[in-house]
């Protein structure tokens, strides 16, 4: 616990090294991810924050060959052959929409889907988050019941090849602003291309 706090109290800009490090990617070798490194992925994602700490989330892991095979019938957005895809769900959507948090379902997923994808980078594990499925015939499949809501796919391997060179993002004035809308941060440039170094 000591050394979390530490962490915390003076990081050291590694974990924004793996964010930047970390890349959609859409190319896999064959090699089976281990069970316990699925849990790992798992373990990410239900450490992840979520609207009034409900917890709201089902993972469900796929790395059967057939039944990858078959989702990937029904997901259109997954290129090459991913080891495993994990579907992340929501429990309980009804629920949450009832209390007019209708918001909150896709957030909870947004949070955990990125923890597990930086836990996977984390592990050399090439990931790609993915949203173009027929999401109907996805649950049917993975067997989901009717208060379980499919929010999105991930998609993961160990990367054939290497993995592309950080893309361009926009830059640090266009997306961001002090105090007010418009009012770009004075040291804001210093962080476009590579950022400091
Ligand atoms: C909500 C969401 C849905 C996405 N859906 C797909 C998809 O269906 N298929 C795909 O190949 N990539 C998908 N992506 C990956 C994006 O194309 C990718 O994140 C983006 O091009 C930026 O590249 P990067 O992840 O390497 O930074 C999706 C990403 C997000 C956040």
């Amino acid at each position: 616990m000591s050394s979390v706090k530490a962490d915390l109290a003076r990081p050291d800009g590694g974990l924004l090294d793996l964010i930047k490090a970390r890349r959609s990617v859409r190319r896999y070798t064959a090699q089976r991810i281990p069970e316990a490194d699925l849990l790992r992925l798992v373990e990410a994602g239900r450490w992840a924050p979520s609207g009034s700490n409900r917890q709201p989330w089902i993972f469900v892991a796929v790395d059967d060959p057939e039944q990858l095979e078959a989702l990937q019938a029904f997901a259109p957005g997954i290129i090459g052959r991913p080891a495993a895809v994990i579907a992340v769900c929501i429990d309980g959507y009804g629920n949450a929409r009832d209390d007019g948090d209708e918001d909150l379902p896709p957030m909870d997923a947004a949070m955990a889907a990125q923890n597990i994808l930086l836990e996977a980078a984390a592990l050399a594990i090439g990931s790609c988050p993915v949203l173009s499925y027929d999401a109907p015939s996805v649950s049917r499949l993975l067997g989901l019941p009717e208060e379980v809501r499919l929010e999105l796919l991930i998609a993961l391997g160990y990367p054939a090849g290497p993995v592309r060179v950080p893309r361009r993002r926009r830059t640090m004035a266009q997306v961001g602003h002090r105090n007010r809308f418009g009012r770009p941060f004075e040291g804001a440039a210093a962080w476009d291309g590579d950022g400091p170094k």
